[in-house]
């Protein structure tokens, strides 16, 4: 009851693009997932899997989907525009520089959205005006303006930041943002960009800026921290408690270098611990780890077991002692419950007699929604699994359910392998794939059964690709566990990532290496 009352004064507030009295407890949720984060590399998406993240991050309930810089690829302007046209329950942003031809390519690409923000930004420490933009500071301030109203005439609403502000005399920072509040922002970010500021000094930074900016409360304050010295979360915080109003921050905390400022760790900081900060948001925790998982997933890289809140151990308790504590009254170990994310083990045990009803019932408990067809062939492969576990886990579910390719046309499936291996032998490998009905075959010879299969895949497929990244775990514990590889490989300069899961690690890594390559032929066909 009470997150719908917080979720429609916040509708309406954006639909209104007014402030709102009741947003003042209200802290906005600006996610970069898409855009600060799939710019580091090895986070990169295409547009479906944006789509993807994006449906999910409207399902959360964020404010703000910064969905990319439309000007910086034909690719990036797609998937703004594509996000732009499909989600109505959340402000779409675009990130522009300070100048016209990117402030153009972001409204073109935002102007289908039900609420589009143009975002636009310009340094402003000495060592960026100096170095990188050899500008003069009035200069800066005079382009500033200037694309703040050329932004604003386009679109109802912009933000500005302003680059390096951490770094940044503060004087020069109340200037510009007072111009450009004047000029039409209507939320001023300060970012520490490099992630150099610590909490009081940003916290002080954050109450300068509302005192010193006469016409603060036409905008609404917003922060941006990097995690460069692992303050990220510690340095918005700070900010929330000196006033700014929106944060800005990604999913599992990816971002630029060390990253940004974890969106999940904030929003359960803000709800654990309530009568400290007196502050809510607009997310519905319950899928906090659902996006989690599919980023992880979409992205191939996996979560550090002893991330907050989305790590695997995050609620693991290990040592008897918290065990102990934890099954008398689980408040003596645990601050927050794993439900209140979205994490749930279901003590109903799925496995090989278990039938379509049960598991349709399983995946909509999970949170996924899939159609028919889908559903059939996600049945298909859980009662394969299930002849080869005993017992089929949520985690196997939902790894499962992940392995699944956005999209992406099978080229080539697997039909079957045989491996001859071992450790006074060079391994060998037969692979068979099929395509359009036909069967290719080839053998090679490797360093393991691994490196021999992917040769015989390059071989059938006529291409050879360079193993960039290979990461196997194990789904769950047991030695009937699945493994899920994640891969990445390239040629030519470019990368593809592909995933497989499979009880058994050799076929889990010929699937993942199959769908990378898939992902190859597809853009290549393109
Ligand atoms: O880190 C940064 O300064 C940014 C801005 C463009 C907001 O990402
Ligand atoms: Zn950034």
């Amino acid at each position: 009851m009470e997150h719908e009352r917080i979720w429609a004064v916040s509708i309406e507030a954006r639909i209104t693009n007014t402030r709102d009295e009741n947003m003042a407890d209200v802290v906005r949720i600006f996610d970069t997932t898409l855009r600060d984060g799939e710019q580091a590399p090895g986070y990169s998406m295409n547009l479906d899997e944006k789509l993807r993240m994006a449906r999910q991050l409207e399902l959360m309930g964020v404010d703000v989907i910064e969905a990319g810089f439309a000007i910086a690829s034909p690719g990036d302007f797609a998937s703004v525009e594509a996000i732009a046209k499909e989600i109505r329950n959340c402000t779409v942003a675009s990130l522009s520089r300070a100048l016209e031809k990117d402030i153009d390519a972001s409204w073109n690409a935002l102007k289908g959205a039900a609420h589009p923000r143009i975002h636009t930004f310009i340094a402003t420490s000495d060592i960026h005006m100096e170095h990188k933009l050899r500008m003069k500071s009035e200069d800066v301030l005079d382009q500033a303006v200037r694309m703040v109203a050329y932004a604003r005439n386009l679109c109802g609403e912009v933000e500005f930041s302003a680059e390096d502000a951490s770094r940044s005399s503060p004087e020069f920072l109340y200037r510009i943002f007072e111009a450009v509040i004047k000029a039409g922002a209507k939320y001023i970010n300060i970012p520490d960009t490099v992630g150099y500021t610590t909490p009081e000094e940003f916290a002080h930074l954050v109450s300068s800026v509302r005192e010193h900016v006469p016409n603060i409360d036409q905008a609404v304050i917003s922060v941006h921290c990097h995690n460069d010295l692992g303050l990220a979360v510690a340095n918005t915080l700070a900010a929330i408690e000196a006033g700014a109003g929106q944060v800005e921050c990604t999913v599992n905390g990816i971002g630029e270098r060390a990253g940004n400022a974890a969106m999940e760790e904030l929003v359960m900081i803000l709800k654990t611990r309530k009568e400290r900060y007196g502050k809510e948001t607009n997310i519905d925790t319950t899928q906090i780890y659902k996006a989690s998982r599919l980023l992880a997933s979409l992205t191939g890289v996996q979560v550090q077991p002893n991330k907050a809140i989305v790590g695997a151990n995050a609620f693991a308790h290990e040592a008897g002692i918290h065990q102990h504590g934890v099954l008398a009254h689980a408040s003596t170990y645990e601050i927050m419950t794993p439900e209140s994310i979205g994490l749930h083990e279901s003590k109903m045990v799925l496995g090989k007699h278990s039938g379509r009803h049960a598991f349709t019932d399983r995946i909509k408990s999970l949170g996924y929604s899939v159609d028919s067809e889908t559903l059939t062939e996600m049945f298909n492969q859980f009662k394969k699994l299930a002849d080869k576990k005993k017992v089929v886990s949520d985690r196997d579910i939902e790894a499962l359910m992940e392995s699944r390719t956005a999209s992406i046309p099978e080229t080539f499936t697997l039909d079957r392998f045989v491996i001859n291996s071992g450790n006074t032998i060079s391994a060998t490998a037969l692979v068979r794939l099929k395509k359009d009905d036909e069967f290719h075959e080839d053998v090679a010879t490797g360093d393991g059964p691994v490196d021999a299969s992917f040769l015989a895949v390059d071989r059938i497929v006529g291409s050879t690709f360079t193993l960039e990244e290979y990461d196997i775990h194990a789904v769950t514990g047991g030695k009937d566990a699945q493994g899920d590889v994640s891969v990445r490989i390239s040629r030519n300069g470019r990368k593809w990532k592909g995933r497989g899961v499979s009880t058994d690690i050799v076929e889990a890594s010929i699937l993942a290496y199959l769908s990378a390559v898939n992902r190859y032929l597809y853009e290549e066909q393109k």
